[in-house]
């Protein structure tokens, strides 16, 4: 299904609907994804997955309800990094029995919580963490699920913010320490050891490195199994990554064969944690263009989105695709796309070809996911909405925030 694409008149349209007629009736800065998209995303990793393991959705890519719920009914479980991602999914009607906790700080509530929920494994990134989860779990009166999140120390050759499988990151266990651990693990009365977890980074165009940690990985495993530590699944993370411009994504078959071909013959259930993929291309930003300017020999665009609405761009100097709903004949100049917010980094793309006058509507591509996920109020901008087409239907899956939204739980100063 092709979500977004321009109809016979040339604009760019959202499965049947006009997103013109979207930025009328719901007004910018907003989000809007494609219900088929968000399907055939998921459908494409489960179908190259087949018998051999589970897709659990990184819900920190976007955990909007509506999509959860929808990603739920297609089959996903979840991966979440804390207690509000897992309130999500349980409000969505996930089932807690396919949720994996990954995270380097959970903290005692979090944990506690997921225990009574009944998660299927807590991906266990330090032994100060296991303690504290066995330590929970023995007050319980139950067994916590747990895989240790090794850190392979492999290059994923990514950006260095979303690089995390270095042995200098935060992240994971040292190979070298794991096997005692969970020699420790396997005796815990309150512990049952479940599994093995890895994630190296993410927006991965390469499959090599996925495959080298697998590799790693799979040595590892085949190793307990020999010391008799039963470990029933390899979590291998999330990463694949996504064109937004020109880039050579490996697809979900790619990132499936690259990582199970290495453990095959461990006779475990494997399972991924794909974000980005399932949604970074179902969800576009769209804002309109407020002001033209000219500043020294650069002409700008200020649009109605900022680095508070969508992120990437200012924090890792992301680029995407920015293309007006409605093509213009003539026009066309380089222009730099920049946000309202008092910071330099405010930019959306500089030197883009543009033909644009304001009052024109334009779609960031490629938006959907670390878009809505990473928005923030900053400069005291209400959050924007988000729009979810069905085929010919339009649902508004968040409203736009208001000011008492924005103010909501602070009062004024009364004291003397
Ligand atoms: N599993 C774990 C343990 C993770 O840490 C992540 C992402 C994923 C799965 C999902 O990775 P994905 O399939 O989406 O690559 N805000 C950044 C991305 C941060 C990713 C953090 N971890 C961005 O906008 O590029």
């Amino acid at each position: 299904a092709d979500g977004f694409y321009r109809n016979e008149n040339g604009e760019l349209q959202a499965e049947s609907v006009s997103i013109q007629d979207i930025a009328k009736r719901f007004d910018t800065p907003c989000y809007i994804y494609s219900r088929a998209m968000l399907q055939e995303n998921l459908m494409a990793y489960k179908e190259a997955l087949g018998k051999r393991g589970s897709i659990c959705y990184a819900v920190k890519a976007n955990g909007n309800l509506a999509l959860l719920s929808l990603l739920a009914r297609f089959g996903a479980g979840f991966d979440i990094v804390s207690g509000g991602e897992l309130a999500r999914v349980l409000r969505a009607g996930g089932e807690a029995s396919r949720v994996v906790f990954s995270g380097v700080g959970k903290s005692a509530q979090e944990i506690r919580r997921a225990l009574l929920a009944g998660i299927r494994c807590f991906n266990v990134e330090s032994t100060a963490e296991l303690e504290r989860i066995e330590k929970i779990a023995s007050e319980s009166r139950t067994r916590a699920p747990i895989a240790l999140r090794i850190n392979p120390d492999i290059d994923p050759e990514t950006h260095p913010y979303i690089s995390t499988g270095l042995a200098q990151s935060k992240f994971g266990i040292p190979l070298a320490e794991a096997e005692d651990i969970y020699k420790r693990a396997a005796q815990s009365p309150s512990l049952a050891v479940k599994g093995v977890a890895f994630h190296i980074g993410s927006q991965l165009l390469s499959t090599r490195p996925l495959r080298e940690a697998a590799e790693r990985v799979g040595e590892f495993v085949a190793h307990l199994q020999d010391s008799g530590i039963n470990i029933a699944h390899i979590d291998v993370g999330g990463g694949l990554g996504v064109r937004y411009v020109d880039e050579e994504a490996p697809d979900p078959r790619n990132h499936v064969a690259a990582v199970s071909t290495p453990l095959a013959n461990l006779g475990v259930e494997l399972i991924f944690e794909p974000g980005r993929a399932i949604v970074a291309e179902a969800g576009l930003l769209l804002t309109r263009v407020e002001y033209l300017k000219e500043n020294g020999e650069r002409e700008f665009a200020v649009v109605d989105a900022g680095m508070n609405d969508y992120l990437r761009p200012a924090l890792y100097n992301a680029e995407h695709i920015i293309e007006p709903i409605i093509l213009r004949q003539d026009g066309q100049r380089s222009i730099d796309v920049v946000g309202p917010i008092c910071e330099s980094a405010d930019v959306f793309a500089t030197d883009c070809q543009l033909a644009v006058q304001p009052g024109d509507i334009l779609a960031v591509r490629c938006a959907g996911a670390y878009g809505f996920a990473m928005a923030s109020q900053y400069n005291s901008r209400p959050r924007p909405a988000e729009i979810l087409v069905d085929g010919s239907h339009t649902h508004l899956i968040r409203r736009r925030e208001t000011l008492d939204d924005l103010m909501r739980g602070e009062s004024v100063f009364v004291g003397d």
